[in-house]
Order: C-alpha cells, then sequence, then structure tokens
C-alpha cells in the first residue's frame, strides 16, 4: 500500500511538473515567435541597400519633409490637378497659358506611355542612382567609370557624353528636358519631361506629332530623336511639393538639378550626386562650354537649395562627390 501510494505521489508529481514545463515552453516559444514576427515586420528592409534612401526612421529632419505618397509622374488616372497645384503651376513662367490644361493632358496618354512607374522597390533591390549636373568640376575627375557603374545614369539637359566620357561617363537611362534645354536621345534613354507650363506639354506631343511648335519664349526645336515609348513626364504637383518641402518656399520654383536630385530621392534606393556646385576657383561654367551656369537666386533660390543638398549629405541621404577643378 505504501510503495503504491509512493508510486502515485511520484506520477502525480511528474505529471505536474511535466504540464508546468510544458505551459512554459509554449508560454516562452509563443513569445519567442510572437517577438521574431515583430522583429520580421519592424525590420522588413525597405531596400537591399545598406542604407535605403526613404527610410524616415534615420532622420527626423529629412521625415518632415519627404513624402513618399506624392505623385512623381503624371499618367491618365491622375492628371486632375488641386486647385491650388494648378494655380501655382500656371504662374511659372512669363508665358501665356492660353490652351486649357485639360484638353491638352487629355492627349498625352494615348501617346505616351501610360503607367505606374518605379513601383519595383522592395527588400531584394538596391536600385543605385547617378544624379549628374553640369558643374565644370567635372573636369579632370575620372569619375566615368564610377558614374556608369550605377543602375540608373540621370543627366540633366544638355550636358553630353561625347569627348567626355573619361569624366562623365557613357551611360545615360534617364535625361531630363524641357523645351527649351531639349536635345536628342538614343533609343534606350527614357525622356523625363519636366513641365513647367501647360505650353511645354503642347510642346512634348508636337515633336512627336505635328512639329509646329518652334517657340515658347524662346526658339526651341521643332522636334527630337527620342523614343516615345520611353516618355516620363513629370507631375506638376510634384513640383509644388519640392517649393514648398524642400525650397521651403525660396525662389519662384526649385531649379531643373534640384527637382533632379528630389527625383532621384523618390525613385533610388541610393542617391550618389556629380557635377553639381561651383569649381574650386568658385567657376560655375559647364563641363562642355564656357557659358556660366546662371542661378538667379531670385528665381531658383540657388543659396537655399544649396544648403538643403549639403543637409542632404550631412544625414546621409546622398552622397556629393565634388570633382577636382
Ligand atoms: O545649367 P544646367 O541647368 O543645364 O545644369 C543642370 C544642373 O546642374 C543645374 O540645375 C545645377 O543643379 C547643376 N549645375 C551646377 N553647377 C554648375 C552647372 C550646373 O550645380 N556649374
Amino acid at each position: 500500500m505504501i510503495v503504491l501510494l509512493k508510486r502515485l505521489r511520484y506520477i502525480t508529481v511528474l505529471l505536474s511538473s511535466t504540464t508546468i514545463m510544458l505551459f512554459l515552453y509554449f508560454q516562452n516559444s509563443e513569445m519567442v515567435l510572437t517577438y521574431s514576427s515583430y522583429i520580421f515586420v519592424s525590420e522588413q528592409a525597405l531596400c537591399g541597400c545598406h542604407i535605403c534612401v526613404a527610410d524616415q526612421g534615420n532622420s527626423s529632419w529629412f521625415s518632415e519633409r519627404y513624402k513618399p505618397t506624392v505623385p512623381l509622374l503624371l499618367n491618365s488616372t491622375n492628371t486632375d490637378l488641386h486647385a491650388n497645384v494648378s494655380m501655382w503651376w500656371k504662374e511659372l513662367q512669363d508665358v501665356p497659358n492660353i490652351s486649357n490644361y485639360t484638353e491638352v493632358v487629355d492627349q498625352l496618354f494615348p501617346l505616351f506611355p501610360d503607367e505606374e512607374h518605379y513601383s519595383d522597390a522592395g527588400p531584394e533591390r538596391c536600385r543605385t542612382c547617378a544624379v549628374v549636373g553640369n558643374s565644370g568640376n567635372l573636369l579632370g575627375s575620372n569619375y566615368g567609370p564610377l558614374i556608369d557603374f550605377h543602375d540608373f545614369v540621370i543627366r540633366i539637359n544638355k550636358g553630353p557624353t561625347k569627348g567626355y566620357e573619361k569624366n562623365v561617363g557613357n551611360k545615360t537611362t534617364h535625361r531630363i528636358l524641357y523645351p527649351e534645354s531639349a536635345v536628342d536621345l538614343d533609343e534606350n534613354t527614357h525622356l523625363v519631361f519636366f513641365p513647367f507650363k501647360v505650353l511645354d506639354m503642347q510642346w512634348l506631343i508636337s515633336a512627336f506629332t505635328t512639329k509646329n511648335i518652334t517657340q515658347t519664349y524662346t526658339e526651341v526645336p521643332s522636334t527630337i530623336k527620342a523614343n516615345k515609348d520611353k516618355v516620363m513626364i513629370l507631375h506638376p504637383e510634384f513640383i509644388k511639393y519640392v517649393h514648398d518641402n524642400w525650397s521651403e518656399g525660396h525662389g519662384r520654383y526649385p531649379s531643373t538639378g534640384f527637382l533632379t536630385l528630389i527625383f532621384a530621392l523618390h525613385i533610388c534606393d541610393k542617391v550618389n550626386v556629380f557635377g553639381f556646385g561651383a569649381t574650386s576657383d568658385r567657376n560655375w561654367h559647364h563641363y562642355f562650354d564656357e557659358t556660366l551656369a546662371l542661378f538667379e537666386s531670385n528665381i531658383h533660390g540657388a543659396d537655399f537649395e544649396n544648403k538643403t543638398i549639403n543637409w542632404l549629405q550631412q544625414e546621409n541621404k546622398i552622397m556629393m562627390y565634388k570633382g577636382w577643378t
């Protein structure tokens, strides 16, 4: 009888300790599970680079300005402009907007790709971009191979590659243009069109169809060589967003280079910047001619743009390559 009682007590102790251990085990594993899924959710990478531009967790200065939901490019579903954007955008340049905006944009997307572009961000991708400005500080830099190493090489206006390959590279995936800065592109280059007035959109249509617009506030080419299926058009709301959030209202509207740089923050995971700023002897000429780039600060708020670019570098959002000359 005593032996039986002892066995019973032994079995009870064994059962209860097993129950307690099992309880603790499952409780812990749930914690582990919950904890690891928490880590998974909270650390889901925005991109595959070491640091992702769009990560708003590492700079409050940046997150106060960066708006990931802003419309980047026009497509047939987002052409309606908010009244304040429409009013502001139509006043940018002293060229009367005679034509009706809606009638003009309605002609854009039967002609050009009507797509959601740049929606391919993901934890496995590290989209590196070189934004190449036109500063003379590129001369003697030997940056060519480094620039060409990027996934996207974004060039601005007339900045040529032919004859300057050693310093600026020869790859161009995107070229930023507007009618007054138009040049011919090759088949594989995206024409990223920056419209500053309704007439600019009309020029774009005309350049690929009737070729009858040859004048804006100056003479413009009636057409250009470019792949119609690679045309992208910057959204007017994006220009206002850069003016409000990044230029903080300085100047009348942002410069093409500054717009391009902020555009790159929205389509790239890593942004390296070349050919911005004066040469070491404070010269503001282009690398391809002796014309001084005119930064009329009353128009573009150049000083403030430069300050913002320096801040972006300090906050590790971009890397500036200042050249050698
Ligand atoms: O002169 P352009 O507007 O074609 O140059 C394109 C961009 O390159 C400018 O908007 C500016 O951001 C940059 N640039 C520069 N310093 C220069 C020339 C151009 O920062 N000397």
